[in-house]
């Protein structure tokens, strides 16, 4: 269990608070989401769903930050895979506990993790899913350094996120997002670009999603 350097608040993460407005109110979450975002959940289930089917049972998934479980529902009952669902934050962690009950899933392991500072060895995970992720990292440059530390060599990443250069208006976000403590200082695609690259990470595809911008690459 890890308690990162990034942990300034006392309670929760802000986001356990903010989550439910935004993924859980059907009428403010979607014009939120609509407005901040701009993109379908589709492209999120399409790319885990891809990603997962290249898996071979036994492999190891690292999903973090789950959130609610969100990729859970693109998981087969019998995945026979070892699945960490990780967060920082516990009351995010009970949801997606709740998520994989609701699905009937056995074999998803929650645990408690800062993205700044992995409690796994160095490539032991075949496969890293950090969706709608980067632009609420304290560190997004920490993040994909260890996102990449902890992948085997051929393994997989694929995340989305909110980059700094996103088209107008999504990137209007940012100033909203960081007063609320919500979001961090972000990162625009070529940073995202050169950083994946120099931690080790080729094959390195962005493609844009309304304001999202989605990205997979391979483990050197
Ligand atoms: C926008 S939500 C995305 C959750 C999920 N991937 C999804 O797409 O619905 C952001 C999540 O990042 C988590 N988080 C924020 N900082 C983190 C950190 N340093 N390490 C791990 N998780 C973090 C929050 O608790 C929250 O659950």
């Amino acid at each position: 269990m890890a308690d990162g350097s990034s942990r300034t608040w006392q309670r929760d993460h802000p986001w356990a608070f903010v989550y439910d407005r935004i993924s859980g109110d059907p009428r403010l979450g979607a014009l939120l989401w609509r407005i901040g975002v701009g993109s379908s959940i589709d492209v999120l289930h399409g790319t885990a769903a891809r990603e997962l089917a290249r898996l071979e049972p036994g492999d190891t998934v690292l999903d973090i930050p789950c959130g609610g479980g969100v990729v859970l529902r693109d998981l087969p009952a019998d995945h026979g895979l070892r699945y960490l669902a990780a967060d920082i934050s516990p009351a995010m962690l009970e949801r997606t506990r709740a998520e994989s009950r609701r699905l009937g899933l056995t074999g998803i392991e929650t645990v408690e993790m800062d993205v700044g500072a992995l409690p796994l060895d160095d490539g032991a995970v075949d496969l890293v899913l950090t969706f709608t992720s980067l632009h609420c990292f304290p560190d997004p440059r920490a993040a994909i350094g260890e996102i990449a530390r902890v992948l085997a060599p051929g393994g997989r990443l694929a995340l989305s996120t909110i980059v700094t250069d996103a088209p107008w208006p999504y990137r209007g976000v940012w100033p909203l997002g960081r007063a609320a403590g919500v979001l961090g200082p972000g990162c625009s695609r070529a940073e995202l670009r050169s950083w994946a690259t120099q931690a080790g990470l080729a094959d390195v595809e962005l493609r844009p999603a309304g304001g999202l911008t989605y990205v997979t690459a391979t483990r050197a």
